[in-house]
């Protein structure tokens, strides 16, 4: 019996800030942004939108068209939780109108949690294929105003429909995993931007691909051919280009330009415009990949990176699945990434350093342009989510 994805959405902010903007205000040369970094524009998270109300705007038409019978596990992957103790699923739950005879939590590891989650759906799916799980990554990418990192920011949120006998994408079961106790990106408790040792965190990235890589060969017996198409995690989009040139250079085959945008590049659009969105990012990629591939990927593997700094990578792939094409969200996705507001740098550095209310009162949030649900505001410490219109 195959496991794997049988619906798959991606939402992000309504408002994003050009690349070519946060240069100029920074003096840098725009194309180290567009061309060293293979980043042009970043979503920017409005104070009314958070990862809970992303989670479950990614999640709302996908189960609007599938429905919730039997969906009996809840994973949402995120590092950029909002509570210590409830996991940030639960408020997903609830928005959603999901049945309460479900498991939900919340995983951390970094970039890496989506990719935890799936796996880990795909088990419970396997151990009870008449039920479903619901797989949410979901992230805003934040670092210090003025730091290297800035330009790497974003967010976004993706959800998937863990089924049997899947739709979309059935997973292998085969896996390279590696996990090094590092510090290359991290987060402590008290702060609410992301520290990063960008130039190790990269090298740690690529070691640890080739790693998985090799073990992924050995378990399967496939190899860099049995691969049609292949998706790396996207903290920016120059990092897979750097990652596919280091495969194919270890399987001893001459990469050409032209083999790399069509072997890795169908992945990198959205991600582009988007930004890191952590935990979602290689899934924001894949969704871009099934979205926007002219040739029909039906019968075809694809292979993916997931990479969590501190850090734990996994190599792993899927087929395709016959009809995939007509369970897409594709012009949704389109329109999304359309109709976007711009910010100028101003309201970009505004909404930056607006400061979550901590002191038990009330505080209501202006409205800005969100999706179907909202972070109204905080009261007594607890957040408040509505329906946005
Ligand atoms: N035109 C074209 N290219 C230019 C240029 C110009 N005018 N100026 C510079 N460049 C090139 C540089 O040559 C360099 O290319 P190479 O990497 O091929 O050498 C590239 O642009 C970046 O330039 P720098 O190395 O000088 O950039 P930087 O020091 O400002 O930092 C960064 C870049 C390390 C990616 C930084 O943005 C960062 O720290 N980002 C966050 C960390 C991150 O994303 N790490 C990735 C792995 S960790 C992970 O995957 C987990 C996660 O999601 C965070």
């Amino acid at each position: 019996m195959n496991v794997g994805i049988d619906a798959i959405r991606f939402y992000s902010s309504n408002y994003f800030i050009d690349l070519h903007t946060l240069a100029g205000v920074r003096g840098v040369d725009p194309d180290k942004y567009t061309v060293g970094i293979g980043q042009e524009k970043m979503a920017i998270p409005p104070p009314d939108e958070d990862i809970v109300t992303m989670g479950a705007a990614a999640a709302k038409p996908l189960l609007d068209r599938e429905g919730k019978d039997n969906i009996e596990l809840l994973l949402f992957a995120t590092e950029s939780g909002i509570d210590q103790s409830k996991a940030a699923g639960i408020f997903v739950h609830g928005l959603l109108g999901l049945p309460a005879r479900c498991r939900t939590l919340e995983l951390k590891e970094a970039c890496y949690s989506g990719t935890a989650a799936l796996q880990l759906a795909c088990a419970a799916v396997a151990r009870n294929p008449k039920t479903r799980a619901l797989v949410i990554a979901s992230d805003v990418a934040r670092y210090e105003l003025a730091s290297p990192g800035e330009p790497t920011q974003g967010c976004g949120a993706v959800a998937m429909l863990v089924t049997a006998n899947p739709r979309i994408l059935a997973l292998d079961s085969e896996t390279g995993l590696f996990t090094s106790d590092v510090m290359d990106f991290w987060r402590p408790n008290y702060r609410d931007q992301a520290l990063v040792d960008g130039k190790y965190s990269t090298r740690i990235y690529l070691q640890a691909l080739q790693e998985c890589w090799k073990q992924y060969r050995e378990q399967s017996g496939r190899s860099f051919g049995d691969i049609a198409r292949f998706c790396y995690h996207l903290p920016f989009t120059r990092i897979a280009e750097k990652a596919h040139e280091r495969l194919a250079k270890d399987a001893g085959i001459a990469l050409t330009d032209e083999h790399l945008a069509q072997q890795a590049g169908g992945s990198l659009g959205y991600n582009k415009i988007v930004g890191n969105s952590y935990a979602a990012s290689l899934y924001v990629g894949l969704n871009c990949l099934l979205d926007n591939e002219p040739e029909d990927l039906s019968g075809k593997r694809i292979g993916m990176f997931s990479y969590g700094s501190g850090c734990v990578a996994e190599y792993f792939s899927g087929v395709v699945q016959p009809g995939y094409r007509e369970r897409l969200f594709s012009d949704e996705h389109r329109a999304l990434l359309n109709n976007r507001t711009e910010l100028t740098y101003r309201q970009y550095e505004d909404i930056y350093n607006l400061a979550f209310p901590t002191d038990g009162g009330t505080h209501m949030f202006s409205r800005y342009r969100t999706g179907p649900y909202r972070l109204a505001g905080v009261k007594e410490h607890k957040r408040q989510y509505e329906a946005a219109s």
